[in-house]
């Protein structure tokens, strides 16, 4: 566990930037998440997975501040997140919700400007320096050709891309991604994990949640298992991913074998036997 200072400075000052500790998540009485800390790595690619309702999306609504802890704290620079102003935490922090909703009638260029209103003052002018970022958030997504389209006109995976070009826009270290590769098609989901490995290797704190655990093993610095609300492994993919964890927490027989492209763990199930 990383050491936690107070400081009254307010700069970087936990073992990571961001971090989380005994947190207890719920919806009214619900409890989703109890009792969980984590510490995000600086400069790390921290990938979650986990089985469909077991907390992912809401321990990242938490470390984003979207939803307040019933109990615990997260910890961005040492200090709690809800002590900094909104637009302090977006100049740190930017999160991909797993279903964001756009604004009606928007077209694409508006929707990734909005990227940028953490930089924007008041009576500040939409300035060069938006328009720069907004134009290499549209390039490296691809989607420099929808500029002008409406977001409600796209595909599912174009849609996608968008979303993922407005978080790049906002130009933090630190990403937030809920299953960023939902809705594409295989090329463009490893266009985006490149992309995502790209922005590790530019030395950016990326955490993001997917369902593929060979995508997960192959692009993971750190990876987390959760199940039910807890963590139950963390650490690099090869040591932790084992033909046990996976069938403990997603109750799947499988094989683990070494990727043939990677060497990372590669997971095959036991599974579509019965069709021979
Ligand atoms: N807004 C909400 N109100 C009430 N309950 C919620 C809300 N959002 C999520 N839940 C519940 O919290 C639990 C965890 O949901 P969460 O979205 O964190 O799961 P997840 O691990 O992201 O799942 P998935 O892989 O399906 O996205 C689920 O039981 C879900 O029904
Ligand atoms: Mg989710």
């Amino acid at each position: 566990m990383a050491r936690v200072h107070s400081d009254t400075q307010g700069v970087a000052s936990a073992g990571s930037r961001l971090a989380a500790r005994n947190l207890r998540l719920a919806y009214d009485k619900r409890v989703v998440v109890d009792d969980l800390s984590i510490d995000l790595p600086d400069g790390g690619f921290t990938i979650i997975v986990g089985p469909n309702a077991c907390g992912k999306s809401t321990l990242l609504k938490a470390l984003s501040r979207t939803l307040s802890p019933q109990s615990g704290a997260v910890l961005l620079g040492g200090k709690p997140i809800d002590s900094y102003r909104s637009k302090a935490v977006a100049r740190e922090l930017a999160m991909l919700p797993q279903s964001p909703i756009a604004p009606e009638a928007i077209t694409v260029r508006d929707l990734v400007g909005r990227g940028r209103y953490p930089h924007q003052g008041l009576l500040q002018q939409w300035s060069h320096a938006d328009e720069t970022a907004v134009a290499a958030a549209l390039a490296s997504t691809g989607c420099e050709e929808l500029g002008e389209r409406f977001v409600s006109e796209l595909s599912g995976g174009q849609r996608q891309r968008v979303w993922i070009a407005m978080v790049l826009a906002q130009q933090t270290d630190l990403l937030l991604l809920d299953e960023p590769t939902t809705f594409l098609d295989i090329a463009h989901q490893f266009e985006v994990l490149e992309l995502c490995a790209q922005l590790h290797v530019e030395g950016r704190t990326l955490v993001a949640v997917l369902h593929d655990l060979n995508q997960a093993a192959r692009y993971a610095t750190n990876l987390v298992v959760m199940k039910a609300g807890q963590i139950v492994a963390q650490g690099k993919p090869g040591e932790i991913l084992t033909a046990a964890l996976v069938e403990d927490v997603f109750g799947l027989p499988c094989v683990i074998i070494a990727d043939p492209v990677t060497g990372t763990p590669m997971v095959v199930p036991q599974a579509g036997r019965a069709q021979r």
